[in-house]
Order: C-alpha cells, then sequence, then structure tokens
C-alpha cells in the first residue's frame, strides 16, 4: 500500500560550531551518523521532522549549520521549537525551511505546535497555540492528522522527566479529540523509546540523536544507547506503522556517569 514516509530525527543538541559536546557525545557527528543511516536504511527521502532542541543553547549560527547541513543533503524539513530553542532564531536560521504549523500530504496533514516557555523546561500549550491547533484542525478535516510536539503530555516512567511534562494539557487532548481524525501524537525531549496512550490518543516519543536518558530512573541519567530515530509510514488508509532504529557501530560512547545538562 502506499505510504508517506517520514523520520522524526530529535534532541539534536547541537552546538554552533563543529565541537559541541554532550555527555560525551559530539552531537554533530550523531547527527550526520543519523542521517547517513537514513540513507543506508533507504529512508533518504524520508520527510524529516525535527521535533525540538534542535540547538543546545539558542545561538544563531547553530540553525544557520544545520540549515546549511540539511540543504547540502537535499533534505525536506518540517520542525518545531524544543525548551533549547529560540522560535525567532530557527525562523532566521532555517531560512529555507519555513515554520510550517499545517502540512499537508496527500490523505494526510501534520500540525507542529509549540509547547516550549521560555526560562524553565516544563511543558505549556498556550492559548496562542490552541487557537492555531483550531484553525490547523479545521483545515485538516477529512484528512487523517498527526501532531508533533517537543514534551510529553503524560509520563513516560522517569520521574524527573515526568515533571516537565505539559502542565496544561487538558484542552488541548478535548481539541485534539473532537475533531475524530487525530491518529497520533509525536514528541521529543525524553530522549527515549515511549509508546503508550494519551487517553484515546497514541503517543510516541523518540530517542535523541545524540544520547538517551535511563529509563525508568528517578534522578538524571544517561543511558548507553546510540544515537536513535523514529521512524513513521502513514498508511493511505489513516493506519500508522512506527518504530524505532538504533545507530549501529556508532563510535562515540555515552559518557553514563554523566549528572546533568
Ligand atoms: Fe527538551
Amino acid at each position: 500500500m502506499d505510504c508517506l514516509k517520514i523520520t522524526q530525527i530529535t534532541d539534536l543538541h547541537l552546538g554552533p560550531d563543529g565541537n559541541s559536546i554532550l555527555a560525551g557525545v559530539n552531537t554533530l557527528d550523531s547527527f550526520k551518523a543519523v542521517l547517513q543511516a537514513l540513507d543506508t536504511q533507504g529512508r533518504g527521502d524520508d520527510l524529516l521532522l525535527l521535533s525540538g532542541d534542535l540547538s543546545a543553547k539558542s545561538t544563531a549560527e547553530t540553525y544557520i549549520l544545520l540549515n546549511q547541513l540539511l540543504l547540502e543533503n537535499d533534505k525536506q524539513v518540517i520542525w518545531l521549537p524544543g525548551n533549547h530553542d529560540d522560535f525567532d532564531l530557527m525562523r532566521e536560521g532555517l531560512i529555507n525551511y519555513p515554520p510550517s504549523p499545517v502540512t499537508e500530504m496527500g490523505n494526510w496533514g501534520i500540525l507542529t505546535l509549540d509547547s516550549s516557555q521560555s526560562g524553565t523546561p516544563i511543558g505549556h500549550i498556550s492559548d496562542e497555540q490552541l487557537r492555531q491547533v483550531k484553525v490547523g484542525l479545521e483545515k485538516l478535516a477529512g484528512k487523517a492528522v498527526l501532531i508533533a510536539m517537543h514534551h510529553s503530555p503524560v509520563e513516560v516512567g522517569c520521574r524527573w522527566l515526568d515533571t516537565q511534562k505539559i502542565q496544561n494539557a487538558g484542552s488541548l487532548y478535548d481539541l485534539l479529540i473532537e475533531h475524530g481524525n487525530v491518529k497520533a501524537v509525536l514528541t521529543g525531549h525524553v530522549h527515549q523509546q515511549f509508546d503508550g496512550v494519551w487517553g484515546e490518543l497514541a503517543l510516541h516519543t523518540a530517542p535523541s540523536s545524540c544520547i538517551q536518558f535511563k529509563k525508568n530512573s528517578d534522578d538524571f541519567a544517561v543511558s548507553g544507547e546510540p544515537p536513535g530515530y523514529r521512524w513513521l509510514d502513514l498508511r493511505a488508509d489513516g493506519v500508522i506503522v512506527t518504530g524505532v532504529e538504533f545507530i549501529d557501530g556508532f563510535n562515540q560512547s555515552p559518557d553514563v556517569q554523566n549528572t546533568g545538562y
């Protein structure tokens, strides 16, 4: 069956040059390794969904560097901000990839949201975002819809990360349920795979393209897992087939003794 192919890459934590390290991993090297793996897996032409924390410290140069890299690799990209990002700098730096709150492709539509708020890693949905989602859902009536945002609205089993889930997700949920055509919600931020539900909606998170957080940990902890990504096949009948891959043979090991970032 014909399907739309998407790859979610999340929490890149890139720096303004090629030398940014997070818990022992060079984040530009690991992002490039993910792009290479997509080519190897026959997913090099997928639409990329970059689900936040594209930068480590919201520097303008980071987004310019990323824009260049994506362009050189001939990628189609949609993106959304995370708590480590600055939306205005993203828009200015990712000059070849304008913001795309609503994307229409065949029988499918993708809505991207900004769940970040400045000065805190805790997720939040503003009234303006709710309004945009309402407009987006009306535009996508009759299509199968995928929702993407940085923060999870549900707990994933890591106590320290679960305190950062979206605090006011109830009104968003009501809106998403109202139209009956939202097929799944994708998020980043938690640096690990999680497949669960948010009420009646399927919810999937993805591993980071650099380091992973240890599952089921009470406090900050890095796992030894390599960089990863989530792939999705959006079938014409509205069914999503999805899975997660980790990069084989990546030559940098995360520092599992790291105590914060
Ligand atoms: Fe984040």
